[in-house]
């Protein structure tokens, strides 16, 4: 698969895949739509010592830094597990400039979540252990009932509709725990309709700048 590296409009660089004319993250900014996604609409609405995160498509990495970032601040614990069918390749991951617009010493924590070995628990900071599983998600085998929360990450559904269908849903669905929810940019109908027939509750939220909804899918 061709990747091609490009500059997003909050300065952050990101991946254009050609052949799919798709984005790793928003034109608009990738920075931005992972911290507002993932971190703000995500992460931040728990206020508990322990919490487990699943990716859907850890790709460049970058969720997975701003967690381990936010896990030291809020002095959270946070077992994360990324998977990824089609890892990205050193030399793409290393001329990233993620580390050089995120405030503090991150340098070190963005070298040491990709030189980690893929398939074993990683810590990467005081409270941020991470573990890359190289596997479509359609392949992986859950633990029931483990997650608290789904970072659900695929490209979008005009490229990968099976990725948004209602037999991976439920995956989500059963990967998480009572209570827990999956948060995602994605906010097509047909999406969240795939969402409620799997028995989420669907909650639409304001999206990052640049796109008008983001979506909230609670297991109650
Ligand atoms: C939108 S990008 C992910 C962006 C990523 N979270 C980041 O911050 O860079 C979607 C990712 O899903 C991966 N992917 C595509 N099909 C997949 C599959 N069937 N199972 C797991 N990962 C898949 C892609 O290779 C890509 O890295």
């Amino acid at each position: 698969m061709k990747r091609e590296l490009i500059l997003t409009e909050d300065g952050s660089s990101s991946v254009y895949i050609p052949e799919m004319d798709e984005t790793y993250h928003s034109r608009h900014g990738a920075i931005q739509e992972a911290r507002h996604v993932f971190i703000e609409q995500g992460l931040r609405r728990l206020d508990q010592p322990y919490v487990k995160i699943f990716e859907m498509g850890f790709g460049t990495g970058l969720n997975a830094l701003l967690s381990a970032i936010e896990a030291e601040k809020l002095t959270m614990n946070i077992d994360y597990v990324g998977i990824e069918a089609f890892p990205v390749e050193k030399k793409i991951y290393n001329a990233l400039n993620y580390t050089s617009l995120i405030d503090g010493e991150c340098d070190a924590m963005f070298a040491t979540i990709h030189n980690v070995d893929w398939e074993f628990p990683a810590k990467i900071n005081e409270y941020f252990t991470l573990t890359k599983h190289a596997v479509k998600v359609e392949d992986y085998v859950f633990e029931k009932e483990s997650f608290d929360v789904v970072y659900y990450d695929a490209f979008g559904p005009r490229v990968q509709s099976e990725l948004w269908s209602v037999d991976v849903l439920n995956k989500m669905y059963e990967a998480l725990k009572q209570g827990g929810f999956l948060v995602t940019y994605c906010a097509q109908g047909q999406f969240k309709r795939n969402l409620k027939a799997v028995g989420f509750e669907v909650q639409r939220l304001p999206g990052p700048p640049g796109k008008r909804e983001m979506t909230l899918a609670v297991k109650c």
